[in-house]
């Protein structure tokens, strides 16, 4: 698929069929995680790729904003001394949660164009995800993002009229 296409067309999915993930699918996840940019090739993000339906119930309990019954959830998260380490104060402050918002744009895509629906849910207990997958000290549960085959046709998008957050040359040219 495109990739302006898979922009165009993807949608948030929030209900899914009782159905795996295959093989290729989660080694096209990890490729699109380590081929992801991030302030001076950092890379201090680290991502847990959740299959076992045991632990997806456990997340389940603590993230109230998790609809559905996904195959997998991929839980991003952020390594504040890695961070600091690799890229500097930028990075520690800044740069690491761009960095994962960027990771979790090709995660997204790349699921989508597998035919997969996909959500991002940041609505969940933090404390309770980092025991439930094992986080060691300093890294952090920030982004979690649900995929597996719709159950329904995703509902239509409602974007903002391109001149009001696109501007030409200047702020405010249109
Ligand atoms: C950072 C972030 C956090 C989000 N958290 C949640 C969430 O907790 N629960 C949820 O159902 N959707 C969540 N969403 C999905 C948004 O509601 C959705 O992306 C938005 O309504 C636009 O719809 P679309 O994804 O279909 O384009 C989140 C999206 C982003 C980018």
């Amino acid at each position: 698929m495109d990739v302006l296409e898979a922009i165009r067309s993807r949608r948030s999915t929030r209900s899914f069929e009782p159905r795996g993930l295959e093989p290729e699918i989660i080694n096209a996840i990890e490729t699109a995680i380590t081929s992801s940019p991030s302030g001076s090739n950092a890379q201090e993000s680290h991502f847990v790729i959740v299959q076992d339906p045991a632990q997806i119930r456990r997340i389940k309990r603590f993230a109230p904003g998790l609809s559905g019954d996904p195959a997998a959830v991929v839980v991003l998260c952020s390594n504040r001394r890695d961070a600091l380490e690799r890229g500097g104060a930028d990075t520690a402050e800044v740069l690491r949660f761009v960095n994962m918002g960027i990771a979790a744009a090709y995660v997204l895509l790349t699921t989508f164009s597998f035919g997969l629906g996909n959500c991002p849910v940041r609505s969940f207990h933090r404390g309770a995800i980092k025991e439930i997958v094992g986080l060691p000290g300093d890294i952090e549960p920030e982004l979690l993002i649900t995929m597996g085959y719709p159950a329904e046709p995703p509902r239509l998008k409602t974007s903002m009229p391109m001149t009001e957050v696109i501007s030409h040359d200047h702020f405010g040219h249109r």
